[in-house]
């Protein structure tokens, strides 16, 4: 039986036109939500994936005084560059519109219009922060001060990057004017502010109630904290003279705040598409079977899950969002990513150094988003990534396949013989991944969804080192034909699997394997028995990535070394563990160490580190007490193997006797990760 299609409306945060994008944009935000629409169209739903350029506020103000020139300018020409760069990675939006268009100012007018025809606002008069000299009024990035919560000292005057308070521009203390450097005085001005605290009794019930443990922990920790301290009526009118206008006559030369009608750009961007396609937009955001994802960046979590919220309630007509997947930060070797300090991987910049390679960035990027917690970039972490993944694993096991096929067999898939164990364990696992590929990006777990799809790629790759054809064509050539059936059947499933991930690679493959403009859903993927059938015909083998040589990583570390100089940040290379001092073979041959099977786990009792592990060695069981507990999730760790010192003299830890200890990883994010064979293997063999 075949499932209904579901219907998502997947948002990416709108990026301001003051710059072009960078690493961190496409980590945190773009390719998410870019492999999340991919797979969701793949398995038959109806997508919108829905962007466009942010054009207004006073991002875009300050970035024209900087250059000398008009915001319009600065809008027209980061709008095109930012474009290309998405269709550059093949950001696959089914629209990417322009907050500056007719449309948007039409639907964002109108949305306020509403809500001030229902009493949804508040009008005050009141004081606010003028600058006497540039004859502004201050507000958002016009000023900065001291934020009244954290401290931080340059916080905006609608928020602190910091802490990721929510501000008003007299919250701060000692405010400054970014225009033209001067203490602001007071004048008065009147604004229409949303009443956020009338809002607080819903809010509290969807997101803290009905979205608990469905929402990531760092998302609803965020809105928990908002919440918690009490929320406060926000302005969503300016005084400036760029963006749109408050659609009320007493509020003639009054500009609508930038946060309240961006991200109402998602409607009129979603509008847009469905008028030159011909269809009906309402369903996308009104039908409540519709499923909202907005991607975003930490930084814009309140006004993605409190205050766009609010007004979309307020109006009454429209759905909620159902997740909102927010990442955290990306760092680029040790430091925060700086568009003003030019310390960023800028896409452009990236394909003109690294032509056709924007699958080695996005699988580098997925593979190590900052899902959980900030990550960094690094560019020898991405040449060992390059090097040791896409190149000598996948794209290894895909030109041995090919072009052994190629050779023995004209590129005619050959017919199989009679399957032996290795053959049919690898054909069980391809049967198994797909919807383990599925469950983590169903559960926007993209760098699991992207270390399945690896390990698929590297059990075909040691099939073939293990299964040697190329030597088995002279002993047992009757062997051969199974193998490279066997091996084909996975390329092509690496091919489908790819799609989301690396669809310029996945295209790539799909063409070799004659595969071209066939998708098979995941669902379907888990099904299959053959991907491709004796008999078809495969087309002419080429590489897959390349290999990235030591000196073009030392030219990208040259290029930041010099934005370091100027902008006087260290860049710190990176060190590694020094390597202890020699040991005799007789001390390596001492040590005892085995294959074990974790057979139970749970959590020590008022220690944050340790599990208690009961683990089969096959000639016994034994307890280990084991300081991984931050790491994995006790019940899913049952069934793991792992390789065990077993002659290690036992130690009590809080009061539990350890017999041993197992072999870890430690990942460059600090994370560990279990030694253990590459296929199953008997509980006690020795590892040597
Ligand atoms: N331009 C904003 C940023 O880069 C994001 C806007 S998202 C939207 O932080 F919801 F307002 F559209
Ligand atoms: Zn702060």
């Amino acid at each position: 039986m075949k499932a209904s299609p579901r219907r998502l409306t997947i948002t990416a945060a709108l990026p301001y036109t003051n710059g072009p994008i960078h690493i961190g944009h496409l980590a945190g935000v773009y390719i998410p939500a870019d492999i999340y629409a991919r797979f969701q169209r793949i398995e038959g739903n109806d997508v919108a994936f829905i962007c466009g350029s942010d054009e207004h506020g006073v991002a875009i103000s300050m970035k024209a005084r900087k250059e000398q020139t008009t915001p319009q300018q600065i809008i027209d020409t980061y709008d095109a560059i930012i474009r290309e760069s998405f269709t550059d990675f093949g950001i696959s939006f089914d629209n990417y519109s322009r907050t500056s268009r007719a449309i948007h100012h039409q639907t964002a007018r109108d949305f306020f219009t509403t809500l001030y025809e229902k009493g949804a606002f508040e009008e005050q008069t009141n004081q606010q922060l003028f600058d006497a000299q540039a004859q502004q009024f201050l507000a958002d990035r016009f000023v900065v001060g001291t934020c009244p919560r954290c401290a931080h000292k340059e916080a905006y005057g609608d928020q602190c990057e910091k802490c990721g308070a929510s501000l008003n521009a007299t919250d701060l203390i000692d405010p400054i004017s970014t225009l033209s450097g001067s203490i602001p005085e007071m004048r008065e001005t009147t604004h229409w502010y949303l009443p956020l605290d009338r809002s607080e009794a819903f809010l509290k019930t969807w997101i803290l109630e009905e979205h608990k443990g469905d929402w990531k922990p760092n998302v609803y920790g965020q809105c928990k904290s908002w919440i918690d301290d009490g929320l406060k009526p926000r302005a969503v009118t300016r005084d400036l003279d760029w963006g749109i206008d408050v659609p009320l006559e007493q509020a003639k030369g009054k500009k609508l705040y930038v946060w309240f009608e961006a991200p109402i750009g998602y409607i009129s961007s979603t509008i847009e598409w469905a008028k030159n396609k011909g269809i009906d937009w309402e369903p996308y955001w009104k039908d409540s079977e519709t499923e909202l994802v907005h991607f975003i960046g930490k930084d814009n979590i309140v006004f993605h899950c409190i205050i766009f919220p609010a007004m979309l309630k307020e109006h009454g007509s429209f759905i909620l969002p159902k997740n909102v997947p927010a990442n955290e930060f990306l760092n680029l070797e040790g430091q925060k990513l700086s568009t003003s300090k030019n310390w960023a991987v800028w896409l452009h910049e990236y394909l003109q150094d690294f032509e056709d390679m924007q699958d080695a960035l996005r699988y580098v990027l997925t593979i190590n988003a900052p899902e959980t917690k900030d990550n960094d970039f690094t560019w020898s972490d991405f040449q060992s990534r390059v090097n040791n993944e896409l190149v000598a694993v996948l794209g290894n096991f895909v030109n041995r396949v090919t072009v052994l096929t190629q050779k023995y067999y004209q590129g005619i898939v050959p017919t199989p013989g009679g399957l032996s164990d290795e053959d049919q364990s690898l054909l069980h696992q391809l049967t198994q991944t797909p919807s383990q590929i599925s469950q983590s990006l169903e559960h926007f777990k993209f760098r699991e969804a992207a270390q399945h799809y690896m390990g698929l790629a590297r059990i075909g790759n040691k099939y073939l080192a293990d299964q040697e054809p190329w030597k088995l064509i002279k002993t047992h050539p009757e062997r051969v034909p199974t193998i490279l059936f066997v091996a084909l059947q996975l390329a092509a499933a690496l091919a489908h699997l790819g799609e989301p991930l690396l669809p310029h690679s996945s295209k790539k493959l799909k063409a070799m394997l004659n595969l071209e403009h066939q998708t098979q859903s995941f669902t379907a993927l888990a099904l299959a028995q053959n991907l491709l059938q004796p008999g078809h015909q495969i087309a002419e083998p080429q590489l897959l990535f390349r290999k990235i040589e030591d000196q073009e990583i030392e030219q990208q570390l040259n290029k930041l070394r010099a934005s370091a100089e100027l902008n006087k940040l260290p860049l710190e290379p990176k060190t590694y563990e020094p390597v202890k001092d020699l040991i005799h073979f007789e001390h390596f041959s001492a040590l005892d160490l085995r294959v074990g099977s974790i057979i139970s786990a749970e959590k020590m009792p008022k220690a944050d580190k340790l599990l208690i592990l009961q683990v089969d060695l096959g000639f016994e069981k034994r307890t280990i007490v084991s300081g991984i507990a931050q790491y994995f999730d006790p019940e899913k760790i049952i069934g793991q193997q792992v390789s065990v010192v077993v002659n290690l003299a036992p130690r009590t830890l809080r009061g539990v006797e350890s017999q041993g200890m197992i072999l870890m990883v430690t990942k460059s994010d600090g994370s560990l990760e279990f030694v253990s064979p590459q296929q199953h293997s008997e509980n006690g063999s020795l590892i040597s």
